[in-house]
């Protein structure tokens, strides 16, 4: 145990060196800190004080806070993992009533106040940490009172991006979910992957989990060549996949039928991943649950990696993102729509093609990755460096506000008809199959990430790309508007502003209609523009 964490020490202090710590490590900090935490519901008449007065008897508490989901909750973290232990001690079972409770016990507690209520000082007049984002309208807002447009970048992702809190009470709501898994594997670990660690998240996103069951030893064990050795005896399936779908099933039932706070569940095991959806109320996140997951969670770690490697890259995710999502180019719902996930690698894409590079290839990452970092997982080769100090970025200067309206006019003009978007190399290639949009997957390069969306959300994105570049484009929306305020004393929305409004892409729903608008002039226009400014570079 010393000998593993000084390890994890070591490796901490490597990649902090310059700030920056690895997925893994993040993964180890924020896991260590969930299992000495506790999540309490709490009555709003308690006086605060007394309630901290309470839980230190039990020990020193690292941080604390409360926040809304249903209610009052506070996400507790005391300094040692005894502590948790000695509070659960003195935890009494409900009883009472005409329902019986299920004796499943976890660190999810409900305070009780049986004594006098003080009016002072009660949790109510206390700051909840907020959990969501702010609506798009506050968030219009915002931006116009910014006074340049690498501002209203930088508001933007301040505004959007996961919290401290949120990130703690993800990794809470984990380890959780652990403590049932671990009835049956108990030495599992849940994870969380996806937005939720990726440094993309946004306030509000799903929790994708993944139960590791890689970890549980044994697996490395080599039977020596002569001599006894013991085996253990396992129920045998047809397939990976079919072991997982079983372990799902059964974890989810438990879920189900046991897990405080976790509603609606729903088996998903025939889809390309097996999962199980379920909303975890007292957090109010909407949770999927995967096994045996391991390219996505290589997935995570790139996209985490490639966000750390220059601000302007999450900066301009987090735009793009919210742009999309307000003109509902993506979407909550699963269907045609272009996903997060492809968008991300849009971005990425875009940015390997600036001049010179803002982030490099894969293939780059992969031949500077290190022994420790080799991955091959079912024959896909997912290597790539996670040691930051030895990636080497090129010098480019380009601001936000440039990088935005390139982004749009690099799509406005892009050939999807023919070509297929590439970050391995960092360069378009020829379409591989017939598919509106072909975005071929990092790991499992047979693939297309983008494979769902239609011609009819492609062209809508296009065409959004066209209007947005074309907006950046004009004065009138591309400068402040000074102390201008329009309706109920709102400042005038003006630049990344003008791009979230969606009265500015009315009518851009379904081609026939768009050639009744006023606005395909204007985009014809755009295009014309484009293409020559296209021609002369070339030239
Ligand atoms: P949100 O929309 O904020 O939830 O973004 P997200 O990145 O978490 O996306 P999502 O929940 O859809 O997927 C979770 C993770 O699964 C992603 O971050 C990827 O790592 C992976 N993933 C999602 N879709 C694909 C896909 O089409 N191909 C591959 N290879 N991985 C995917
Ligand atoms: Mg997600």
């Amino acid at each position: 145990m010393a000998f593993r964490l000084a390890l994890i020490h070591r490796r901490v202090i490597s990649n902090e060196k310059n700030g920056r710590k690895s997925l893994h490590t993040l993964h180890v900090e924020r896991q260590e800190q969930a299992e000495r935490s506790v999540l309490i519901s709490c009555q709003t008449s308690t006086n605060e004080k007394k309630f901290l007065k309470y839980l230190t008897k039990h020990g020193e508490i690292n941080k604390y806070f409360f926040y809304e989901s249903y209610g009052v909750y506070a996400v507790v973290e005391f300094a040692n993992q005894e502590s948790v232990a000695s509070l659960l001690e003195g935890v009494a079972i409900p009883g009472g009533s005409h329902e019986s409770a299920v004796p499943f016990k976890s660190r999810l507690l409900s305070l009780r106040n049986l004594g006098s209520v003080d009016s002072s000082n009660q949790l109510s007049g206390w700051q909840c940490q907020p959990q969501t984002t702010i609506p798009i309208n506050e968030l219009i807002k915002r931006l116009s009172r910014e006074e340049s447009i690498n501002k209203q970048i930088s508001s933007l992702t301040e505004a959007y991006q996961l919290t401290e809190e949120n990130s703690r009470l993800r990794f809470l709501v984990c380890s959780l979910l652990k403590d049932i898994a671990t009835a049956y594997f108990p030495e599992c670990t849940i994870k969380p992957f996806g937005s939720s660690v990726n440094g993309f998240g946004k306030l509000g996103c799903d929790l994708d989990m993944l139960l590791d069951l890689d970890s549980i030893s044994g697996r490395n064990v080599k039977l020596p060549k002569s001599g006894l050795s013991l085996e253990y005896q396992m129920k045998r399936a047809n397939s990976e996949r079919a072991v997982t779908q079983s372990i799902l099933s059964v974890i989810g039932k438990c879920v189900d039928q046991f897990g405080p706070g976790c509603v609606g569940v729903q088996k998903i095991l025939n889809a390309r991943c097996p999962l199980v959806r379920f909303a975890h109320q007292p957090s109010g996140f909407q949770c999927d649950l995967t096994a045996n997951n391991r390219v996505a969670m290589k997935s995570t770690e790139l996209l985490y990696l490639y966000g750390e490697l220059d601000p302007r890259v999450r900066s301009l995710v987090f735009t793009v993102r919210c742009w999309a999502r307000a003109h509902g180019v993506t979407s909550s719902i699963p269907g045609a729509w272009i996903t997060n996930f492809s968008l991300t690698v849009m971005v990425l894409f875009f940015l390997q093609k600036r001049s010179p590079p803002i982030i490099p290839t894969l293939d780059h990452l992969r031949d500077l990755a290190g022994p420790a970092d080799k991955s091959v997982i079912e024959g896909n080769d997912c290597t790539f460096v996670s040691d930051f100090n030895k990636i080497q970025l090129q010098s480019n200067t380009e601001t936000l506000e440039q990088l935005l309206g390139e982004f749009f006019e690099f799509y406005a003009t892009f050939p999807f008809s023919r070509m297929s978007l590439n970050i391995r190399k960092g360069k378009e290639q020829n379409k591989p199959e017939v598919a509106p949009l072909h975005i071929q997957n990092p790991f499992e390069t047979s693939l297309n990430v983008s494979k769902n969306v239609n011609a009819s959300q492609l062209d809508r994105f296009v065409a959004l790309c066209q209007e947005s570049a074309w907006l950046l484009q004009q004065s009138e929306t591309s400068t402040p508007r000074g102390s201008g305020v329009g309706d109920e004393g709102a400042p005038t929305p003006w630049g990344l502003a003008t791009l979230l409004l969606p009265s500015q892409v009315a009518g851009i729903k379904s081609r026939k209609k768009r050639r009744r608008e006023p606005a395909s002039e204007r985009i014809k226009g755009l295009l014309e523009s484009l293409k020559n400014k296209n021609q002369l570079k070339k030239s």
